[in-house]
């Protein structure tokens, strides 16, 4: 699974270009505009009162521009950002020296963040709340609790299962929002984009016939963008047009809506072994090897966008779009 090209979860070769096509202002993000239109406001209000922005959540699939946003939201705050990540953080001893080292409004990007171990997270909660660290000192009846002050900040949390954070977490983020899937005009802005940035000449109907096959996903899009390319500067002259594109993702094996053989693979099990459904997510994993949290997180959601499955409350179901895609007959239950 490790190399199936389409996957929105980052591998080694995104990591080169993915910085320098990351926006680094709200402006030139595109799409989720919900959320920009937010975000503005709350970045606005708390840099004029000079105080450090509410805590930010983020969740979504992989690949929607978590990270992305939130250094956007550190440059417009004009703060500074501390990356690291839930699993890195091992002791909480870690994590209290992270936290008394911030300056004043700087900002906090905990990427994984529902997989903190527990003892972590609970450093978290008085210094989310109170800016403020608070220690046992000394043992038996003889111990006091300490409290220490650390400096405001804000907290951004990134994480693509937000159903993993405890409630008491979860509850102490003041904005949270969820990223959605990008619909096919955005993801052709930020083919065009990437295009420019990375001297690709692309014209307009080969940026949307890209988008379209992205899975709602911008590092998708640029993915494909990449690869297309290779085949424009191998088998034309460069330029990337609609029929370098097709022929480009016809050899990748990915069709005209962005599936590849793994959503084909799933939908054809539910079809088959399970008679179009329902069946449950543990069951469907077992039958096609592969991790349930994996199909949850990374091909559900945009097999749902589709229309192509629904979650009931007894499994997962094939619907008849998927069946008309697939070519083959759908017969009502
Ligand atoms: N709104 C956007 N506009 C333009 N480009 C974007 C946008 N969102 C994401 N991208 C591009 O997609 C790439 C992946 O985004 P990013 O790394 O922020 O995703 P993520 O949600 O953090 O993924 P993961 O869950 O794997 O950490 C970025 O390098 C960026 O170039
Ligand atoms: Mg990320």
């Amino acid at each position: 699974m490790e190399d199936r090209f389409i996957t929105s979860t980052k591998n080694w070769t995104d990591t080169e270009i993915e910085n320098s096509l990351r926006p680094t202002s709200l402006e030139q993000y595109v799409g989720q505009d919900k959320i920009k239109q937010s975000l503005e406001i709350y970045i606005k209000a708390a840099k004029s009162r000079n105080d450090a922005l509410d805590h930010v959540l983020l969740y979504g699939p992989p690949g929607l521009g978590k990270t992305t946003l939130s250094h956007i939201i550190a440059n417009e705050l004009g703060s500074q950002i501390k990356i690291t990540s839930g699993p890195a953080i091992e002791h909480a001893a870690d994590l209290a020296a992270i936290l008394t080292n911030l300056n004043k409004n700087d900002v906090l990007f905990i990427d994984e963040i529902h997989r903190l171990n527990k003892s972590v997270e609970e450093i978290l909660y008085p210094a989310m709340e109170d800016f403020a660290l608070d220690f046992i000192v000394g043992k038996g009846p003889s111990a006091k609790s300490m409290r220490l002050k650390i400096q405001p900040f804000t907290l951004i949390g990134a994480t693509t299962r937000a159903g993993m954070l405890t409630s008491p977490l979860r509850d102490r983020f003041g904005v949270i929002c969820r990223l959605e899937l990008y619909g096919d005009e955005e993801l052709k802005v930020i083919v065009k984009r990437s295009a420019k940035i990375l001297n690709i000449d692309i014209d307009d109907t080969a940026s949307l016939d890209i988008a379209k096959r992205s899975r709602g996903t911008p590092r998708i899009a640029n993915r494909l963008l990449k690869r297309v390319r290779d085949y424009a500067e191998v088998l034309g002259t460069g330029k990337i047009t609609k029929e370098i594109t097709d022929q480009a993702l016809a050899k990748m094996e990915i069709d005209d809506l962005g599936l590849d053989f793994i959503d084909r693979k799933i939908l054809e099990n539910i079809i088959y072994k399970f008679g179009g459904g329902p069946v449950g997510l543990e069951t469907l994993a077992a039958s096609i090897s592969e991790d349930a949290g994996t199909i949850e997180d990374v091909y559900e959601p945009y097999l749902l966008q589709l229309g192509f499955i629904a979650r009931t409350p007894r499994g997962r179901v094939v619907l008849e779009n998927a069946y008309r895609h697939l070519g083959l007959e759908y017969t009502e239950k």
